[in-house]
């Protein structure tokens, strides 16, 4: 039996990226995202428009996807309702974030120089792909149950790296082994590796509805 439901959020499980960009000062943001999906060397990622990471796109052009795994769910809960923005947007006051200038501090993680980007890679992720923004247009204009001004990025991508422990074995390979590659997910805001909950998530603090804002209905 299927029961027909309005869910305030369609959170169906994708990858945790910790996206690293340069703020207009030269300093590293590092924000964690998970609207991301690949098609060849090609990425495209849903961002909330006034986040810090969307107008360091726009500026710089350049970023680093840094996969997470589940060693790494302390330092995403770590940047949770946390933004490099200064100045923050009245959603962002009302669900809880702050600013916090150093990411990568607050985190505990450790910047790494790039190779073809100038935006830092995350040392302690086991992928970190160099990428180049593409194209930048708005999403979701015709959605009147997605209740933020969202952008989708398109990113080609330019560089792979990816800890020797889950490659395929052999001296050349360029393979993923996909069983030892183990993506934290989110989850309708649950961080989770397999089938497990990694940690329970700062994101997750507060009532679902809080993002559907056109479930709220008068009182009657
Ligand atoms: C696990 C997780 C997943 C998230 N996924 C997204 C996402 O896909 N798109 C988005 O715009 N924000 C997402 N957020 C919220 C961002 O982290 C938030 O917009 C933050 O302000 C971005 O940082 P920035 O403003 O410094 O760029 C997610 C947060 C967490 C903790």
């Amino acid at each position: 039996m299927h029961r027909t439901i309005e869910p305030a959020i369609h959170y169906w499980g994708t990858p945790v990226v910790l996206i690293s960009s340069l703020n207009e000062d030269g300093s590293a943001n590092l924000a964690p995202m998970s609207s991301a999906w690949w098609l060849g060397w090609s990425c495209m990622l849903g961002l909330d428009a006034s986040s810090q990471t969307l107008l360091n796109l726009q500026r710089q052009r350049e970023c680093v996807l840094n996969l997470a795994s589940a060693a790494n769910a302390e330092a995403v809960n770590r940047l949770a309702l946390c933004t490099g923005t200064p100045q923050l947007p009245p959603h962002k006051q009302w669900l809880g974030y702050r600013h916090v200038a150093d990411k990568f501090g607050e985190a505990g993680l450790s910047a790494q120089p790039s190779e073809q980007v100038a935006p830092p890679r995350v040392r302690e992720c086991q992928v970190q792909l160099e990428a180049q923004v593409v194209d930048i247009r708005p999403f979701g204009t015709q959605d009147p149950r997605l209740p933020i001004a969202s952008c989708m990025v398109e990113l080609r991508l330019l560089r792979a790296h990816v800890d020797e422990t889950i490659l395929q074995p052999g001296p050349q390979s360029e393979r993923i082994a996909p069983a030892k590659w183990l993506p934290l997910l989110m989850k309708f805001r649950g961080l989770y590796s397999g089938e497990r909950e990694a940690l329970p998530s700062r994101l997750a603090q507060g009532p679902e509805e809080r993002y559907a804002p056109w479930k709220q209905r008068p009182a009657s």
